[in-house]
């Protein structure tokens, strides 16, 4: 090679540090025109992600690769809304552990907000008490800490309802614990304990 070109050469290689960086803005510009700016959604039947554990984030995003999960098709909510449909398997495959490492460190370390959304105030208190027993081992604090288990306080209804019901199907794994303590919930006890969560606003 020509010193020139060297120079060239070396020049984009100095380069495409950012670059890199840039490809991990254009995963969550991709995100948030589903899960919300900040990943803070404002569509009841898609998930916030801010401020979830890591843990989590990463332990989701990997079965979704794996189809460990129910993959309900989406339309783009934000952005070209024209694209076609698309869903987190089909997201999840395209990304490398290096990109899951880095959405999750990142939504990790995003604040959290409340929805704003409906409640019944008399069975917010039934669910709180439900919870105590039944959750809190896990979704520890009122279900507000993401630590054992995601956090819930605060999470959308529509889409909490739609996730508990693929547990008893076994579509959507969570730990046997879980399993059992949801396994015997009749529909006013899972009314209940969703409108507890609702309650929980900032
Ligand atoms: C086309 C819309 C769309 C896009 C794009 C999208 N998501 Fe999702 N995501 C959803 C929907 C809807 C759900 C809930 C239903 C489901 O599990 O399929 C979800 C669920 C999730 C969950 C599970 C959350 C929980 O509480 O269990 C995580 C984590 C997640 N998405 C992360 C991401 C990340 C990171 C990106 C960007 C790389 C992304 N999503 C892109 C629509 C989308
Ligand atoms: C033994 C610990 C444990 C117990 C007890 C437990 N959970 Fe969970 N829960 C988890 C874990 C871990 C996950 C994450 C699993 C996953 O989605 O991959 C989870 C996930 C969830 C989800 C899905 C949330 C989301 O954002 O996708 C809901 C809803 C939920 N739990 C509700 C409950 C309720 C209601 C109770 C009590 C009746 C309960 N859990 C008891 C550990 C537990």
């Amino acid at each position: 090679m020509r010193p020139f070109t060297i120079a060239i050469f070396t020049l984009s290689l100095a380069l495409s540090g950012p670059v890199a960086g840039a490809d991990v803005d254009e995963l969550l510009a991709q995100c948030e025109d589903c899960h919300g700016s900040g990943g803070i959604s404002s569509d009841s039947d898609v998930p916030t992600i801010a401020g979830q554990n890591a843990t989590f984030i990463e332990k989701t995003l990997r079965s979704y690769q794996v189809w460990g999960r129910p993959c309900i098709k989406s339309s783009f909510r934000h952005g070209d809304t024209s694209r076609p449909k698309t869903d987190m398997c089909q997201v999840a495959e395209g990304l490398t552990s290096e990109d899951i490492k880095a959405l999750s460190a990142h939504y990790s370390a995003q604040p959290f907000q409340t929805a704003n959304q409906p409640f019944d105030p008399d069975l917010a208190a039934r669910g709180a008490a439900l919870h105590q027993q039944r959750c809190e081992q896990c979704h520890e604090q009122g279900g507000t800490v993401p630590d054992r288990g995601p956090r819930l306080a605060g999470q959308w209804t529509p889409y909490l309802r739609k996730a508990l019901k693929f547990v008893p199907t076994g579509e959507h794994l969570v730990p046997p614990a879980m399993e059992s303590a949801v396994d015997d919930l009749a529909q006013g006890d899972i009314d209940a304990l969703l409108n507890y969560y609702a309650s929980q606003q900032q």
